[in-house]
């Protein structure tokens, strides 16, 4: 049932490009310039009296939550608050008719997320759920529903289906700045054509497993490790980093580039490893000078960053290269060689990867 792979972890990774096609494509006709979300029947004119969105989810399913809130409000000119489930909802948070709640799970059952779904129901908001499984409590309370199709996911660690929430929020971003007039027909198009091209360029990185394996080898005794990148970056970092605490018991950490001599640059030493984000173009150069900054503390620097850009080589000690893509969409590009670094690093050090200690694959109690 693992159809060939060691672990269902690896197995799930490898899926991919299958999760983002089949959760894009039925959304995306190409004899329409819209997008089909045949399970949201907020209507335009509802649209236009939401003033805020609150993005509400735990975990991963938060960590794909935080690229949604960066997309929104850059796109769609709305502003959104983001936030962890187990927090918003003690928090007393402002909620009324013109609030719109998206909340986002994999199995649909976690027990803050739901919670935090029904206070904002009970404020009178309208809640859309990007949801994995089809009739689940999460699904079945939400107003609207935009389900990722990224299939049964068996290891406790997720990895395609945050995949395919990143891609359930490409779709619901375009769609929300379409409704409000926020993004023309054209600018549609040529979004449309570079999502078409995702699923390939997903399998483009899956081929480079192997040179992830060659590198997680390499780093695997690094005694912190810091995850760094700015914007989009930065919220890919986070993913990133709890996918490596999840299987690998490393500790961890993500951190914008910008506050790192704030404060976290004191730890870095030889033993450090620094993974660096560098796909935003309009964020290059700021990050790459703190890349510098860790090396020039004896540090080690891994980036993953966009292909074509061989400067970034003299700066850091590795390189793992992405396909080029719209700013927008390379979150789940650059996410895709986290997901097989912690994944091998993991079982070079010979844990259960499948079944990480500690840890629930659906937290349903609080
Ligand atoms: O089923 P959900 O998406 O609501 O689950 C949310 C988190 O519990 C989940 O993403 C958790 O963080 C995983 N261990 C991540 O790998």
């Amino acid at each position: 049932e693992k159809g060939g792979y060691d672990h269902f972890m690896l197995k799930e990774i490898f899926e991919q490009a299958k999760v983002v096609k089949d959760t894009l494509m039925p959304r995306l006709p190409e004899d329409q310039n819209r997008i089909v979300l045949d399970d949201i029947k907020l209507s335009k004119k509802e649209l236009e009296n939401i003033n805020k969105i609150y993005i509400v989810a735990c975990g991963t399913a938060y960590y794909a939550g935080i690229v949604g809130k960066y997309l929104l409000e850059r796109i769609a000119r709305v502003p959104v608050v983001a936030e962890v489930a187990s927090e918003f909802r003690y928090r007393d948070p402002v909620i009324d008719e013109n609030t719109l709640m998206i909340v986002l799970s994999q199995s649909g059952e976690t027990a803050d997320t739901l919670a935090a779904l029904r206070l904002a129901k009970q404020g009178g908001a309208r809640v859309i759920a990007i949801v994995n499984v089809v009739g689940s409590s999460i699904a079945r309370e939400a107003d609207d529903i935009l389900y990722t199709w990224a299939g049964p996911e068996i290891a406790v660690a997720s990895t395609k289906a945050y995949s395919a929430q990143l891609a359930a929020m490409y779709l619901l971003t375009c769609h929300i700045a379409l409704e409000l007039g926020r993004m023309n027909e054209e600018e549609f198009k040529e979004l449309r054509d570079e999502l078409y091209q995702l699923p390939r360029k997903v399998n483009r990185v899956l081929n480079k497993a192997e040179r992830i394996k060659r590198l997680a080898d390499k780093y695997v005794n690094s005694k912190n490790v810091f995850y760094v990148g700015r914007g989009l970056d930065y919220m890919v970092s986070m993913e990133g980093s709890l996918k490596l605490k999840e299987v690998a018991y490393v500790h961890s950490e993500p951190y914008a580039a910008g506050e790192l001599k704030h404060g976290p640059i004191a730890l870095i030493e030889d033993t450090t490893l620094v993974v660096g984000i560098v796909t935003q173009a309009e964020l290059y150069d700021k990050t790459v000078s703190n890349l510098k900054e860790v090396k020039a503390r004896n540090g080690k620097v891994l980036a993953i960053a966009v292909k074509g850009n061989t400067e970034i080589e003299k700066v850091v000690d590795d390189v793992i290269y992405i396909p080029q893509t719209h700013w927008m969409f390379s979150s789940i590009l650059a996410n895709i060689p986290q997901q097989l670094f912690a994944y091998y690093v993991s079982t070079a050090l010979g844990h259960d990867v499948d079944k990480p200690r500690n840890l629930a694959k659906s937290v349903t109690v609080e």
